[in-house]
Order: C-alpha cells, then structure tokens, then sequence
C-alpha cells in the first residue's frame, strides 16, 4: 500500500473536501429542499443535523480513513473482516449518486451554453421539458436518447476521467485549487447582484423567518438529516477515501469543522443568492415567494432562466455566471464520487489507476446514458429520492451503529485527539452512539410510513418499486459481491492485520 496517493498540502486537501461537499446539493437542491419544506422553518432542523450527525460523523470519517489508509471497503474490512460489505454497498452508493449526477451537470453544461442569447425564450418550463429534455408520458416510456442531453454528458464524464487519471495531488488537488477559487468569486458576485434587487428582501423574509409550526412536522427533519448526508458528501465513501490520502502528520478535528462549516455557509450564500432573485421575480409577477419557489427539481432549470429574463439588466452574464458556477460546483464533486469507488478497485484488485479508473468510467458512462433519454428526468427524480433516503441515510445508520456499538469508538477518539489542534470530548461520542442513530432510525420509519402510504410524487407503484427500492436494494447485493471476491494478496494482508492500536 505504499504507493497510495497523498495531498500535497493542508490546504490542498481543505480544497479538495470542501470541493467535494459544495456541489449541486447546495445550489441546485438546497434552495428546493428550503423552499419545499416551508423556507425558513427547515434552517433549524438543518442546523440541528449539522451538529448532531454532519459534523461528528465528518470527524469519525476524517479519523478512520486516516487512521487506517484505505478506502471504504478496506475500512469496513479492518475493523471487522465482516463488515467489508458495508464499504461497498457505500461505494455502490456513489456509483448510483454518481451516474445521475453527472447528467445535471450536463444540464448546467448546456445551459451556461443557452445563456448566450436566453434561448430558453419566453417559456422555460416548456423549453426545459419539451425541447431539452424531451420528456415522455412517464417512467416506462422510455423515448428516444436526447443528443441535446447525451453530448454534454459524454463532455462530463471525459472532464472528470482527465481530472483523475492525473490522480491524488497532480489531478484532483490541482483541479479544485483552480475550480473553488473561481467557485467563490462566482457566488459572491451572484449574491451581491441577488440582495441589491428590488424585492430581495421579500425572498430573504421567505428563508429566514421560521415558521415554528413546522417544526414538529417530521418530514421536515427527515429532509434536513437527508440533505446534511448529500451535501457533506458523508456515509457514502467519499471522505473515508480523501482521508486516507492525508500524510501521517494532519489535523482531523480543525479540518473536519472546517469542511462542515465551509460548505454550509456556502448553502447559506447560495440561499441568500437564490432566494434574493426569487423575491425579486415574485415581486415582478406580483405573486407571493412561495408561489414561485415551488417549483422542486425543475428549480434552477426552469425558475431561474425565467428569473435571469427578468433581471433589469446584464441578463446573459448573470445566466453565465450562475450556470458555470453550478457547474464548478458540480464538476469537484463527481470527481470525488467517482474516486470513491475507482480507489476501492485500486485498493481490493491491486489495480493500476489508469484501469481501474478506465473501467469505471466506462461502465458509468453506459448505465448513466438511462438519464440521458426521454424518461430520464423521472428515473432520476425517483432513484435520487430512493438512494438517498434509503442508501445514504441508511448507511449512515448502519455506520454509526456498527462503529459505535461494536467496535470501540474510543480507539478512533484517541487517535483523532493525539493529532488535532482541538481535542473532542463526550459530546461526540453522545453524537455518534446515540442521537444520530436514534434520529436517524425514526427517520427511516417515517420515510418508510409515508412512501408506503403515499407513492412519492404519485410516480405509478411499479415505477417507484423498480427504479427506487430496486436501486435501493441493487446498492446492497452489489456491496456483498463485490466483498466476496478475492482481493490482491496486498489487500488480504492489509484487512488481516485489522486495526492496531497505538
Ligand atoms: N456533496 C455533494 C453535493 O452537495 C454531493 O452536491
């Protein structure tokens, strides 16, 4: 294991985790996520996730992939040679987050392209639907593949295979200490263009004044813990893998706040961006914000090129900057994604990086065309649902409780305080062993009642068991083939030798 790649600096790291939490989840799913949980009302649960699970399960990651330097299954696999599994039904998680991921970032692709000239027209909804994406009826209808869609995500996918062939610190450092720059400078510009409009404020009102009344709907909660997982890029492989290139020398604790605290702010200025432009378009519809905040999924797709028409001014580079800044955002992300699973092959199969990463790509590339077609927005909408209130949320679930109650959190505690420049105290072992996993468990019941209940934006039954609880489960077979084949002698005596204490 002695040629695994490493970080070329702190720094270098802090870009490429905060590269890997920013992502679509804060610009492009956080504002919907808000808006469709009563606005303000959702920013307490979503603090509330950040400290109680985000941060600490963020720390024990950061802890056991540099503790042990490995990737996720190797993780899994030294702590308990059973467990391996659990690594790659993670990965297998990525790989699924990953082959739809990639297409929005396509969209964002063509859409910084159709900011020339607002070719979206007088009708976004229709353009975003009809001409771009070429929906059909429904999920089964499986339509032509749309080329609009199918050519930037072949661009998609080419980008990140170039950013990661070059791998640890000449490809994915290198990459982010250029993309998060430009990231930062691009939000800021977007906020301050938001917050001067006529209007703002009403937008602002919508995501900041809590409706305490909410606060006791459960669905609430579950959409808060669900979005801490997605957007800290936590339970699913990612941060295990970054931090089992850190050298021996690094701090955990700092780096892990500094991560959590980075992205969510970032989330914030992108609410205060979006949500601005909201209250501005509301206020030039003379319509209340909620009305047209509601729009889910479509929100950045359909809302804002209709929001970018009405700017008073500088409407193509306002469309061009807000699309490349989804795009940087998305593009740091998916690279990580990706490295999650092509790492775990490197480390299991003793693989070269150029193979391993070949492979995976490739396959990727085939399934994720799926979304690419007339159905796409609706297997998406459905498998994004699916994966991460059942993938994610349950890994995390299984993570926590595997970790802390049959295995002994204090090893991890030690090691992350004999190396950090802030120790931890109880707090997060009260985090870790009970208040995420009983959340997180009343979470999955909810989840459960109310899909069972009533089928998920009233998707047909068969659609939402196939494509949703199918992925769910196809996640989970996958994590326990994968785990049963036979790794390289390497990776054998590395599992073998478990976890030793210092
Ligand atoms: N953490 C990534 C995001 O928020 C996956 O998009």
């Amino acid at each position: 294991m002695g040629n695994r790649g490493q970080w070329g600096s702190r720094a270098g790291f802090i870009l490429a985790a905060v590269g890997s939490a920013i992502g679509l989840g804060n610009i492009w799913r956080f504002p919907y996520t808000v808006a469709s949980n009563g606005g303000g009302a959702f920013l307490i649960p979503y603090f509330v996730a950040l400290l109680t699970a985000g941060i600490p399960i963020m720390i024990l990651e950061f802890g056991l992939g540099h503790k042990l330097r490995t990737s996720a299954p190797g993780v899994f696999g030294k702590l308990n040679k059973k467990w391996e599994w659990i690594g790659w039904w993670q990965c297998a998680i990525a790989f699924v987050i990953t082959v739809y991921y990639v297409v929005i970032i396509g969209w964002t692709l063509s859409y910084f392209m159709f900011s020339f000239g607002l070719q979206w027209g007088g009708d976004a909804k229709d353009f975003f639907f009809s001409n771009y994406l070429g929906i059909t009826g429904g999920p089964f209808e499986i339509g032509g593949l749309q080329m609009n869609v199918f050519i930037p995500l072949v661009i998609v996918w080419a980008v990140n295979y170039l950013v990661l062939i070059g791998g640890v610190k000449g490809g994915i450092e290198k990459a982010n200490k250029v993309f998060m720059p430009i990231l930062i400078v691009l939000i800021v510009i977007i906020t301050l263009r938001g917050i001067t409009l006529p209007g703002a404020v009403e937008g602002l009102n919508y995501l900041f004044t809590p409706d305490f009344s909410k606060i006791l709907d459960g669905r609430v909660w579950i959409a808060a813990y669900g979005q801490i997982f997605y957007t800290l890029s936590i339970a699913f492989a990612i941060m295990l893998t970054y931090s089992s290139y850190l050298p021996k020398k690094s701090d955990i604790v700092n780096n892990a706040f500094i991560t959590s605290l980075g992205n969510c702010s970032f989330s914030l200025l992108s609410g205060i961006a979006v949500f601005s432009i909201l209250g501005y378009m509301a206020g030039v519809q003379g319509v209340p914000v909620q009305e047209v905040a509601g729009a889910g999924i479509g929100l950045a797709f359909v809302v804002f090129p209709t929001a970018i028409s009405q700017l008073p001014g500088l409407n193509v580079i306002f469309g061009v900057l807000f699309f490349a800044s989804l795009f940087f955002a998305g593009l740091s992300s998916s690279m990580s994604i990706i490295e999650a699973f092509t790492s775990a092959l490197i480390d299991k199969f003793g693989l070269n990086r150029k193979k391993a990463l070949t492979g995976a790509c490739l396959v990727g590339f085939i399934v994720s065309t799926i979304f690419a077609t007339g159905a796409g927005l609706y297997i998406l909408d459905i498998v994004d649902h699916f994966i991460n209130n059942y993938g994610v949320a349950l890994a995390g679930l299984v993570e926590t409780i595997l970790i802390a109650w049959m295995f002994k959190l204090t090893i991890i505690r030690e090691h992350v305080n004999a190396i950090s420049d802030f120790r931890i105290g109880t707090w997060w072992d009260i985090c870790i062993k009970y208040v995420t996993p009983i959340l997180l468990g009343i979470m999955t019941i909810l989840n459960l009642i109310q899909d069972f209940t009533k089928p998920y934006e009233a998707y047909p039954i068969n659609a939402l068991w196939a494509m949703g609880f199918g992925t769910v489960l196809f996640a989970v077979i996958l994590g326990f083939i994968v785990a049963k084949i036979k790794g390289s002698n390497a990776y054998i005596e590395n599992i073998a030798k478990g976890v030793e204490v210092e």
